[in-house]
């Protein structure tokens, strides 16, 4: 049987990594965009290279960004992917603020090149594209759990970048009758994890602290309030959309909530440090009960001009009609990405 072709931008990142190894296990031939560097950039993705010649094999990496139409449009000429996973993008929010042009360059019109080129190029009716939008378009609305049907309200020039995508990616649905799927996707973290993000932020910190190469931790909105899944999870799903009779959205969520105090808290928790919080606002710090030492206090720097403080979605369409639920709990969750900083550090 031939091997399905898929192509993914965005591989060498937190998502793209674990999606890859997902679908050279399940057969196919997988083909990466990577961004041209300075420096070495494919570390999530090597030990694919390496693990064995059956998987190096299935792994095709291509240069190029989503900001050169051209370049794009000759990647998806060269590999005619059976479906396309567009994970690319400028992904954190707090940095979208300083460069809000750039983020709705790449997360916005990224994905019009994207589908311009499967268009222009014939592929309409054989390429299935799946995009990364995400629980950031929700962004201030009040609501809560948020579903498919939840108005958008976004409020960060990523969010809005994301919000462009989003309803390019419907309209070429309607339009084309493309297949084309939004997987609408809540916060998933992972030892994989860009360590700007709250949560492996903490978990790197946790263990440098624990091991005596760090003293405190500095945050900013502690009472902002996430549902943090876990990206080995996700990934699964958006293979499962790609998979359907007809193109979808879906919301990817765990349904449970945790402030980002919680997360620091179950953190430390996890080496056997107990952190009492005291204080408010600016002032708040999180106290080691045992030594009295401040492990964590609260810097103006890392809050944003406009931020999301509660985000909690409701998957019951993905879990009744592709039969997906999150496996991993938070508490599981944080305890693999704290063990994977401590031995991380230990074997610095
Ligand atoms: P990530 O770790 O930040 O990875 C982003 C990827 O996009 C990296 O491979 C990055 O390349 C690449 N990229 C950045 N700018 C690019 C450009 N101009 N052209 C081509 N590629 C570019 O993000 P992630 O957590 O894996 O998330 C994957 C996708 O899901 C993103 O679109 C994100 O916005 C979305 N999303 C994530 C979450 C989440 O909680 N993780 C939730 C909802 C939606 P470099 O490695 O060279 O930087
Ligand atoms: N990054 C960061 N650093 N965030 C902090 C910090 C800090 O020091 N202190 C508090 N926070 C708060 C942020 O203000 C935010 O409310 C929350 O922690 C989560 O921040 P991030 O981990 O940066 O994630 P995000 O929710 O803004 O964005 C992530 O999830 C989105 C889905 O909702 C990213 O992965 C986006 O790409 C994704 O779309």
């Amino acid at each position: 049987m031939v091997a399905k072709k898929a192509l993914i931008t965005g591989i060498t990142g937190q998502d793209g990594a674990y999606l890859s190894r997902l679908l050279i296990d399940k057969g196919y031939e997988v083909h990466g965009i990577v961004r041209r560097s300075s420096d070495h950039n494919t570390a999530r993705v090597d030990q694919l290279r390496t693990d064995s010649n059956q998987q190096a094999a299935r792994l095709n990496l291509h240069f190029g960004d989503l900001t050169d139409s051209a370049g794009i449009m000759s990647i998806v000429e060269s590999v005619q992917p059976d479906e396309i996973y567009n994970l690319g993008a400028q992904s954190q929010v707090d940095i979208s603020f300083s460069t809000p042009l750039y983020t709705a360059d790449v997360d916005g019109l990224g994905t019009l090149r994207l589908l311009e080129a499967v268009r222009v190029l014939g592929l309409a009716n054989t390429t299935r594209i799946y995009q990364a939008s995400t629980s950031d378009l929700y962004g201030k609305g009040s609501a809560s759990p948020k579903c498919e049907q939840t108005p958008f309200e976004p409020n960060s020039p990523y969010g809005i970048a994301k919000l462009y995508s989003y309803w390019t990616c419907v309209n070429y649905r309607e339009a084309y009758d493309m297949y084309v799927c939004n997987g609408i996707l809540f916060n998933h973290e992972s030892p994989l994890r860009g360590e700007n993000f709250v949560t492996r932020k903490i978990s790197s910190a946790v263990a440098r602290i624990k091991l005596g190469k760090q003293d405190v931790l500095q945050l900013g909105n502690l009472d902002a309030t996430r549902d943090f899944g876990f990206a080995g999870d996700y990934v699964e799903l958006m293979w499962l959309m790609l998979q359907q009779d007809a193109a979808d959205d879906y919301v990817m969520a765990t349904g449970k909530l945790s402030s980002v105090r919680e997360f620091a808290r179950a953190a430390f928790a996890h080496v056997g440090i107990e952190l009492r919080f005291e204080g408010s606002g600016l002032d708040e710090r999180g106290i080691d009960a045992a030594s009295g030492k401040t492990l964590l206090t609260v810097s103006k720097e890392f809050f944003r001009p406009t931020d999301v403080d509660l985000l909690v979605g409701d998957a019951s369409k993905a879990r009744q009609q592709l039969g997906w639920t999150p496996s991993t709990t938070l508490q599981e969750l944080t305890a693999m990405m704290v063990d994977f900083d401590l031995q991380r550090e230990q074997n610095l």
